[in-house]
C-alpha cells in the first residue's frame, strides 16, 4: 500500500560535501552541504545551497572561494560534528573536528587533506533565494594519488533524507552503459 508523505524535494540519496572556506583570521571554516552538486553540461560548476548565516557562508562570500571535500564513509562521526556545530559557538571547531588542511594552489580557500577528493573552486556567482545558491567554478580537482588504481572506488558518504542518517554509497552493480569508455 503507498501512502503520501510530507511534501518534500525527496532526492535520495543526498551527496554530503563539505564546504571549507578561510575565515576572517584564516583558520578554516567548514560546514556540511546536501543540497547541492553539479549544475552545467560540462561537469565544471557546482553549486551549494546553503543558508547565508552559516559562519562558513560568510567565509565563502568574502573569500569568493570554497572547497568542496567528498568525504569516505568512515568519517561520518566528523562530518556529523562538523554539520552539528558552528564555528560562530565554537571557534576552534575545525581543530577539534580533527582535520587538516593545506591552502589551495589555485583558489583563496583551504584543501582538508584526510578526505579522498577535493574540488578547488572560485565563486562566479550568489543568488539570493529563500538560501544563498553559490555557484562555484571547478579550477582543480586534487585527490588522494592511491585511490586513482583502485578498483573499488571511493567508499563515499550520502545522507538518506527520508531517515535522517548517514550512508555508504556501497558495492558497484555494474556500469552505465551510456557512459562506458569503449
Ligand atoms: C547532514 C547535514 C546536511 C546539511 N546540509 C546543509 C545544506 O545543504 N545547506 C546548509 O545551509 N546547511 C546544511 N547543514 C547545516 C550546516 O552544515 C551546519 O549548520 C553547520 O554547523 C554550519 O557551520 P558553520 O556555522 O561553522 O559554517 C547540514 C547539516 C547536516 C548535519
Amino acid at each position: 500500500m503507498r501512502t503520501d508523505l510530507k511534501t518534500n524535494a525527496y532526492s535520495l540519496p543526498m551527496p554530503v560535501m563539505l564546504a571549507a572556506a578561510y575565515s576572517e583570521d584564516d583558520t578554516p571554516s567548514v560546514m556540511v552541504v546536501t543540497w547541492g552538486g553539479i549544475c552545467t553540461k560540462y561537469l565544471d560548476k557546482i553549486a551549494l545551497n546553503i543558508d547565508s548565516f552559516h559562519k562558513t557562508a560568510r567565509a565563502i562570500s568574502e573569500r569568493m572561494a570554497f572547497t568542496v571535500s567528498v568525504p569516505d564513509a568512515s568519517h561520518w562521526k566528523t562530518v556529523d560534528y562538523i554539520g552539528s556545530v558552528s564555528g560562530d559557538d565554537v571557534p576552534d571547531k575545525f581543530t577539534r573536528s580533527g582535520l587538516h588542511a593545506v591552502r589551495s594552489r589555485y583558489v583563496d580557500a583551504p584543501v582538508i587533506t584526510d578526505f579522498p577528493v577535493s574540488l578547488e573552486c572560485r565563486v562566479i556567482d550568489i543568488a539570493i533565494h529563500d538560501m544563498m545558491r553559490v555557484t562555484g567554478q571547478v579550477i582543480n580537482v586534487s585527490a588522494e594519488y592511491s585511490l586513482l588504481n583502485d578498483t573499488d572506488g571511493i567508499d563515499a558518504l550520502l545522507y538518506d533524507n527520508l531517515r535522517n542518517s548517514y550512508i555508504s554509497s556501497g558495492r558497484v552493480l555494474g556500469y552505465a552503459e551510456k557512459f562506458r569508455v569503449r
